[in-house]
């Protein structure tokens, strides 16, 4: 039988059954991430190695010595999500990896492995798109959600706000123009000289700044559309640096990331709960590593029950790259059908609609 026909027919079983214990994959950026994860919502296991302070001396992720640290730990990491749940290969019943957005090369490692697993055990093998992955991190942290719902995606590499029609369909209401908001986070850290991830360092400074110190605005992100754009914002602050600068000033260095913190997280949470009410949903999610940011969860939660609408958001752990994500996502494109044979390939653009 060949590894199609192979797979094909245990996923019929699987999907009878409506049950199944699938070992993730994730390698798109710079953590090498794997779990076992059981129907979509438990979580066995999940082991990431994460390759910041390799990065972090060159200010941001270098694709190449991503996909090379991919290549050492794919291996040890899988094994440790295996080992943490107490299980083999035997035990698992599906792999799912992500096949894209991300690095190419760091994508290709994963890939290549989950290909290499499913080819030597016949399981069958889920291609996930890792923004469904940020999205399934809710359904890790809330046994009851279940889709239709609306969900604000915010990252390193993305900024959408989606309409969660079901478990593997989505309907892409609004996204960035430029930079995804975490790429704005970034850079502003950067001109703000706090080390990589930039994201975190600078929600740590704001918390000593005062958010109204200085009015950061961007014409754009007021009209009545979904779309959205940050670059406005990161030169805004740039500017007001360089002027204050050039007239001997200093600058308090905590009202400004508190400011851009403000300006950011209004524009996210304004267009997101109103999108959330236009849908008629009564849920709205946020996922993505800016989710992380608790100023932001905060102003969503706010504004989300002043509509009457409720607000989730991933625990902590879940937030950033992980390989839970991925399998809980994984675990529903597998019961929809969605399996691939072993001439798929990463994508390093990817739409989610
Ligand atoms: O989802 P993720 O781990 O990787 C991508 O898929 O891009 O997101 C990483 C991004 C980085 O830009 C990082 O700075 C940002 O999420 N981030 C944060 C926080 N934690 C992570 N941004 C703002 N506040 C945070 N606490
Ligand atoms: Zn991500």
């Amino acid at each position: 039988m060949s590894y199609y026909d192979e797979a094909e027919s245990r996923l019929k079983t699987l999907q009878r059954r409506g049950e199944a214990t699938v070992l993730s994959i994730e390698t798109s950026c710079d953590e090498t991430a794997a779990a076992v994860v059981k129907n979509g919502r438990q979580v066995l296991s999940n082991a990431v190695y994460t390759q910041i302070p390799i990065h972090r001396k060159f200010g941001g992720v270098v694709p190449e010595l991503a996909s090379r640290n991919h290549v050492d730990q794919v291996g040890p990491v899988v094994e440790s999500a295996l080992e943490d749940a107490g299980m083999t290969l035997r035990d698992i019943d599906a792999i799912a990896v992500t096949g894209g957005p991300g690095l190419v090369g760091a994508l290709l490692v994963g890939v290549s492995y989950a290909k290499g697993l499913a080819f030597a055990t016949g399981k069958p093998l889920v291609n996930t798109h890792h923004i469904l992955g940020h999205i399934a991190a809710n359904y890790l942290t809330f046994p009851d959600l279940v889709p239709p719902f609306t969900c604000l995606v915010a990252s390193g590499g993305h900024s959408h706000i989606i309409e969660v029609a079901d478990y593997d369909r989505c309907v892409l209401i609004g996204r960035t123009r430029d930079d995804a908001a975490g790429e704005a986070y970034d850079k502003v850290a950067r001109v703000l000289e706090l080390p990589y991830p930039g994201g975190p360092e600078l929600e740590k400074l704001a918390a000593q700044g005062d958010p109204h110190a200085v009015r950061f605005h961007s014409a754009f992100n007021e009209g009545e559309g979904f779309d959205m754009s940050f670059s406005g914002l990161k030169t805004a602050v740039i500017n007001y640096l360089q002027n204050a600068k050039q007239r001997g000033e200093t600058v308090n260095r905590a009202d400004v990331a508190a400011s851009f913190q403000f300006a950011v997280n209004s524009i996210l949470s304004d267009k997101a709960v109103r999108a959330a009410v236009e849908n008629g949903h009564g849920t709205l999610a946020l996922a993505g590593g800016v989710s992380a940011n608790k100023n932001l969860r905060q102003m969503l939660d706010q504004k989300a029950q002043k509509r009457g609408i409720r607000f989730c958001c991933p625990d902590f752990k879940y937030c950033t790259d992980n390989g839970a994500m991925i399998g809980s996502a994984g675990f529903y494109l597998l019961m929809a059908g969605h399996i691939s044979d072993l001439s798929f390939n990463a994508v390093p653009y990817l739409p989610i609609a």
